[in-house]
């Protein structure tokens, strides 16, 4: 069985582990129907691998799991696909033959997937015929996605239009948001956008609107903005939880370009300056590589910043001997580090952050969800609803086509 300890860094071992949880998992909420998981928590890791190699083998290519980079490896082992959210999308928005999706990932990721890969044409294509998507524990969800609620950017929306018009406002959802978000987004001419095409999806909206509501990472919407010559000033950040004007004065949010909703990464805001530069005094020429959702003072001194494709790509292509530390999930830091001992790399922080909730899919949720699957029980399965997935395809869709 899995340790509960994350592969720690060799540059981190001993330090607390910092995880980012969500509302679900903090609150230990669990589906009544994984009660019959316990079994499979008691198999060895080698039957666990066996049993889902054989489901595999049993559906063939009706069947596809994907896998988002911060999981585990034992579990990036089972999947036919990996890759970073956008990449996901494309794969999920790809997927032809296949019947079932089985999502290593976090729920926004299984909601997008639903979405996608059952988009109008597609089912036609398949003679009707959905594609099932599963999620292997339903709580694991994403902190920043629930920082921001539907009512939480609804009640925004209409106070924001007291003084500016809200018609000139082009909403921009990341793509780590509820579905229902990704459906305002659709209604109001806005867009999602993720960690590798947020630059591009910025500039998309400033062609049709005079400013942008960026949620929920209030960083990610920072630092993209921010190369684009957007000042700080012209960013305020809305907290939905301020009595009036999400604590901004009238002025503030009438001189705005981009209005930042008030969220944040619990895995990424870990990363600081002093993490920097101590890196850099005592390793000379080492090269600072940083995931965008990094709040800014990180960002801003960080060699290279990107999402977790660019990450790996930059790993990939540079010369040996390269000298990194990194600024992204500890099982994508430590997945590079086994991948590359041509390079030399460290883990940012001397906190080991991972991803707690990506961390909850392991192999017996795998297995257990697998085998109910060739036994006729779709378990764990994330189907949204139709009105919401008719408004979110309208924002996905503006953001595939965002090259
Ligand atoms: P990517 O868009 O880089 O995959 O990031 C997803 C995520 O959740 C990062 O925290
Ligand atoms: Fe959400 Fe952060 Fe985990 Fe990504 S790393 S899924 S943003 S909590």
């Amino acid at each position: 069985m899995t340790d509960p300890t994350p592969n720690a860094s060799a540059d981190a071992p001993q330090m607390p582990v910092m995880a980012a949880q969500t509302q679900a998992a903090s609150a230990g909420v669990e589906s009544e129907s994984q009660l019959p998981l316990a079994p499979y928590k008691t198999l060895s890791e080698e039957v666990l691998r066996e049993r889902i190699e054989a489901v595999r083998n049993h559906f063939g290519e009706e069947l596809l799991i994907l896998g988002h980079h911060y999981q585990q490896d034992d579990v990036i082992e089972h999947t036919d696909l990996r890759g970073d959210s956008y990449q996901l999308s494309e794969m999920a928005a790809g997927s032809s033959k296949c019947r079932t999706i089985v999502f290593c990932g976090v729920h926004f990721m299984a909601e997008t997937a639903d979405i996608l890969a059952n988009r109008p044409d597609r089912v036609e294509a398949r003679d009707g015929r959905k594609v099932d998507v599963l999620l292997p524990d339903m709580a694991a969800g994403c902190s920043m996605a629930d920082m921001a609620g539907i009512r939480q950017v609804e009640a925004a929306w209409a106070d924001m239009g007291e003084i500016i018009d809200t018609e000139q406002v082009i909403p921009v959802t990341y793509i780590n948001s509820a579905a229902s978000l990704k459906a305002f987004c659709g209604r109001h001419g806005g867009i999602v956008c993720t960690s590798s095409n947020a630059r591009a999806v910025l500039e998309w909206a400033f062609e049709r609107g005079q400013r942008v509501f960026f949620f929920p990472d209030q960083h990610l919407g920072r630092n993209t903005a921010l190369t684009m010559g957007i000042t700080e000033e012209q960013m305020p950040v809305w907290d939905p939880y301020a009595l009036e004007m999400g604590g901004n004065e009238d002025a503030q949010i009438e001189n705005s370009r981009v209005i930042l909703w008030k969220g944040h990464c619990s895995v990424h805001q870990m990363f600081r300056p002093e993490h920097v530069a101590k890196f850099r005094a005592d390793h000379p020429g080492i090269k600072i590589l940083v995931h965008p959702e990094c709040p800014r003072d990180v960002n801003d001194i960080a060699d290279v910043s990107g999402s977790t494709g660019k990450i790996i790509k930059t790993v990939q292509e540079a010369e040996p001997g390269t000298k990194w530390a990194i600024g992204t999930e500890l099982h994508l830091v430590n997945r590079l580090k086994a991948e590359h001992p041509e390079q030399e790399i460290h883990f940012l922080s001397p906190v080991v952050c991972m991803c707690a909730t990506m961390y909850r899919i392991d192999l017996p949720h795998l297995c257990w969800t697998l085998e109910n699957l060739r036994d006729g029980n779709l378990v764990n399965q994330i189907s949204v609803d139709e009105e919401t997935t008719k408004w979110s395809l309208i924002a996905l869709e503006r953001m595939l086509a965002v090259k």
